[in-house]
Formats: structure tokens, C-alpha cells, sequence
């Protein structure tokens, strides 16, 4: 619970890394800048060298820091980085997760400057990656770099995960973890890739949504057909696409897909009070988002629905005439990107096997109609009574002056449930950016405050983490 009475403590962490932090102050930010300019998108096969670039900047800095092992592993798609730095025998090993690939730039003509000319001004660091995740990667490598400067070690030992392929499933991680099992010994995960709380309130996420990704190809003919000669006679593809995506969620907000809500983990009267708890204003949140209303799911919270709750969206839709004016035809084929955010038990794959098969049911006649897997990954939830939960919300009262509040986040992040299942490590998801910093949108920005107090978050956290107990033999 949030307690606002309470102040910092005056000295959270060691003052010689404290005043090592404030000498470096323009140094980390500008590394920060030197790190985001690079336009890692995974997504884009024309940014492939950009993401190595960016794989060897970490390498670089994390060799400067005197980690050993050091690489940047090849995969089939874009490197993964990795590296330790074990020098406290006898202390826990925690597996430090970010990742250095972004989201792509479009539209660019909302951008008030280029999304890869990233700026510091009035408080904000403004670019494409500077809150997710670049600018969370940076303070743990600077944090580290203010230790080293005054000749510390971090008390823990750490190893290093970067991924280049968050933004895209992460499927080169997925193949590389349960090969590299000895590498990746540790007693827990700690991840920096999510928030704070609506209104910059400091949190811990301990729930994530999974999400299943999948594309709808409707087809007609090999090429358009005139819409006067042909119309009434054959099926129109977006037409009849228009007709699935309406069969796949009701009004009430419901996905009608069978089958679909059978493996949800219910939540308990208690989890559901926990929530409400939250500083959460509806108004305020619709006000920010500049949408005309908010619409949940019939008989859950706008919080609950957004956070809690599995949903299905269309990410895009496409097909036929698209130029100014008219031009009449049957378009040849339509298309659509549809996600649906999972919680757990539901499995993306049996989710997935589903939409296909009511897809496959619901559609038309005298079209061609296949859905395509393109990515998953299932929901995560730790506990918020494990003592690693407890340290990181150690580190950030210490810090922050407050406790944490612990929050659900709707936005997935698929590593996690694999470092949980196959590595059999309890995950906390520890993140400092504020909740509206236009991730995967046009301006995303970095509050310089958040950057600073979660730099030094980190560097208490090392300590925190010091005492808990191990399981890894290292
Ligand atoms: N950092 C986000 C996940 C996230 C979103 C955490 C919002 C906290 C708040 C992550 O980079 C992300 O965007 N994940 C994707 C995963 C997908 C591409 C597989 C997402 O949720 O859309
Ligand atoms: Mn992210
Ligand atoms: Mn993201």
C-alpha cells in the first residue's frame, strides 16, 4: 500500500556511488541518446545490421564494465547479448533481463522530431526505445559503471540477458534458453521492461498478459474484379472479413470464440478488492487516452478489463481501394492482424487452434480463407509475498520515499513465462518509465526523474538481493 508520508531516506544508497551518479549525470544521458539513435527495429528485415549495432553497443559496454563471457550470440534472426559479472561467492546469481530491439517509427509525421534523433529537453528524453527498453537497459549499465567508478561490486552476482527480438515474439530466445540451460543458472529473474502506475506512482508488476497473434487472409481472385459486372454475383472478400471479425467479440466485450475462456484462472474476491485498491481514476485515464469513452467488458472494471481480463483486437485491417476518390471494385482479397491478449492458464497455441477452426466455421462461402500463426506467449504472475517481490519493494521505498503498489499490466512480455517454465525462476518484474510514455507510439518519452531515482533503485536493489536465499550453484 501506498504510504505518502513517508520521505526517501536521505542516504538510500553508498554516497560514493551516489556522487559518482551525480558526476555522471550528462554521461548516462548521453549515452542514452548515443544508444537510441541506433534504430534497432526487429520487425523491419531492412534494420538487420542496426540490430547488431546495437548488440555490439552492449557488448562494448558491458566488456568496459569487466563483465567476462561477453557475447553477442548469433541466432536465426537477430543476436541475443550476453554476459556476467559473478564476483560475490556465496551470494545469489540473478538473471538481469531488458531488451534492445523497438518498435518501429510510423506514423513519422507525428513525431515532433525524428524518432531516431533522440533529445533531452525540459526533463524528457524523447525518442523512439527511450522508455521501451533502451532507457531501462541503460541505468543497468550505468548504474554498474557509477559502482566500478568507486571500485564496488555488486553484491549479487549478476548475468546478463539482452534480447534483441522482444517486439517480435522472441522465438531466437525462446530456442536459445532451454540450450543454454548452464549459462543461465540463477536463483531469480529480475526484468526491466515494464512501469510505474498511473500518475507516476512507483509499482511492481506481478501479473502479465500473454498474447496470441495471428493473420486473417481472405481471398476472392487473382485480381480485383468491376464492381458493376461482377457485383451481386460473387462473394467480396471485405465483405465477407468484415462478417468473421464481427463473429469474433461481442458488444458486451466477450470473445466468441468457444472454448476460448475455458482454462482462465478465475480471479478470487480477494484479487478483484486488490485492484479496486488501486489509485486507478477512470475519468482521468479516458481524459489522457483522448478517446470518447471507455469500454470494458460487461461485469469487469475498466482496470480488470484492461489488465486482468483476455481481450481480442484487430491491430489492422486492409484490402481493396485505399486512393482518394472511387474507384469501383470487388477487391481481389482482404486482410487482418488480430492479437488476443491471453491470462493465465490459457495457452496461445490451443487459443490459437480455436480461432483458427471458428474462423474456418463462421466464414462465407466463395471465398479462401486461412489464419496464420505469427506469434505467443502466455501470461505470467508472481507472487507479491516471495522475497525477491520483497527486496525490489525494499529498493524502491528506500529510494522513492513510498512503498510500491503491486499492479496487473495488460502488455505482455513472452520471455517471462519461459524463465519461469523452463527456468524454474521466480520472475519480478521491476520498471521506472511512466505508464503514458507513448510506447510503440509516435514521441515516446523518458521521464529524466524516472531515469535518475530508477538508476539508483537499481543500485540499492543489488544489496537488497544480497540476502535471499539461493538455489543456483555458483
Ligand atoms: N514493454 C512491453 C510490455 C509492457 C507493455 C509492459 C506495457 C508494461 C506495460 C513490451 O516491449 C511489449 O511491447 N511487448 C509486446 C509483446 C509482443 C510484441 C509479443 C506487447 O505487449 O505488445
Ligand atoms: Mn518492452
Ligand atoms: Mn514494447
Amino acid at each position: 500500500m501506498t504510504d505518502s508520508s513517508r520521505a526517501p531516506e536521505p542516504t538510500p544508497i553508498d554516497p560514493a556511488v551516489e556522487a559518482a551518479l551525480v558526476a555522471s549525470r550528462e554521461a548516462r544521458a548521453a549515452a542514452l541518446l548515443e544508444f537510441a539513435r541506433i534504430p534497432s527495429i526487429s520487425t523491419e528485415p531492412a534494420h538487420a545490421a542496426d540490430m547488431v549495432a546495437a548488440a555490439d553497443w552492449i557488448v562494448a559496454k558491458l566488456q568496459g564494465l569487466g563483465a567476462t563471457e561477453v557475447e553477442a550470440f548469433r541466432t536465426d534472426l537477430h543476436p541475443i547479448v550476453y554476459g556476467k559479472i559473478h564476483e560475490a561467492p556465496g551470494a545469489p546469481t540473478v538473471l538481469l533481463y531488458c531488451h534492445f530491439d523497438v518498435q518501429p517509427a510510423d506514423p513519422i509525421e507525428l513525431w515532433e522530431t525524428a524518432p531516431f534523433e533522440p533529445f533531452l529537453r525540459d526533463g524528457r528524453f524523447v525518442g523512439r526505445g527511450v522508455a521501451d527498453d533502451k532507457g531501462q537497459l541503460v541505468m543497468h549499465l550505468s548504474a554498474l559503471e557509477a559502482m566500478r567508478a568507486v571500485g564496488k561490486a555488486p553484491a549479487v552476482n549478476l548475468t546478463f540477458v539482452f534480447e534483441g527480438e522482444e517486439e517480435f515474439g522472441s522465438e531466437s530466445l525462446f530456442n536459445w534458453i532451454p540450450a543454454n540451460r548452464e549459462r543461465l543458472d540463477a536463483d531469480i529473474a529480475i526484468i526491466s521492461d515494464t512501469t510505474y502506475f498511473e500518475g507516476n506512482v512507483p509499482a511492481i508488476t506481478v501479473a502479465l498478459r500473454g498474447i496470441m497473434y495471428a493473420q486473417i487472409d481472405v481471398v476472392l481472385s487473382p485480381v480485383d474484379l468491376h464492381s458493376g459486372q461482377y457485383g451481386g454475383s460473387v462473394e467480396n472478400p471485405a465483405n465477407a472479413l468484415a462478417r468473421i471479425i464481427t463473429a469474433l467479440k461481442g458488444p458486451d466485450g466477450r470473445v466468441r470464440i468457444p472454448g476460448f475462456y475455458d482454462d482462465v484462472v478465475a480471479l478470487t474476491e480477494d484479487d478483484r478488492a486488490q485492484i479496486a485498491s488501486l489509485p486507478f481514476d477512470d475519468e482521468a485515464f479516458r481524459e489522457e487516452t483522448a478517446v470518447p469513452a471507455l469500454v470494458g467488458e460487461t461485469g469487469w472494471t475498466i482496470l480488470e478489463s484492461r489488465t486482468a481480463r483476455p481481450t481480442l483486437d484487430v491491430n489492422g485491417i486492409w484490402g481493396g481501394f485505399q486512393g482518394d476518390g472511387a474507384k469501383t471494385i470487388i477487391p481481389a482479397h482482404a486482410h487482418a492482424k488480430v492479437s488476443t491478449r491471453l491470462v493465465a492458464d490459457q495457452n496461445p497455441g490451443k487459443i490459437f487452434a480455436a480461432l483458427r477452426d471458428y474462423v474456418a466455421q463462421v466464414a462465407p462461402p466463395g471465398v479462401t480463407v486461412t489464419t496464420t500463426y505469427i506469434h505467443g506467449g502466455e501470461a505470467s504472475l508472481t507472487p507479491t509475498d516471495h522475497p525477491a517481490t520483497q527486496a525490489v519493494a525494499r529498493a524502491i521505498r528506500a529510494v522513492e520515499g513510498v512503498d510500491p503498489v503491486f499492479i496487473r499490466e495488460g502488455g505482455s512480455i513472452p520471455v517471462t513465462a519461459a524463465f519461469d517454465h523452463v527456468l524454474g525462476l521466480p520472475v519480478v518484474l521491476a520498471g521506472f518509465p511512466q505508464p503514458n510514455c507513448n510506447a510503440h507510439a509516435p514521441n515516446e518519452w523518458l521521464d529524466e526523474g524516472n531515469f535518475e531515482r530508477g538508476t539508483r533503485i537499481i543500485v540499492r536493489l543489488w544489496d537488497e538481493l544480497a540476502s535471499l536465499p539461493r538455489n543456483a550453484d555458483s
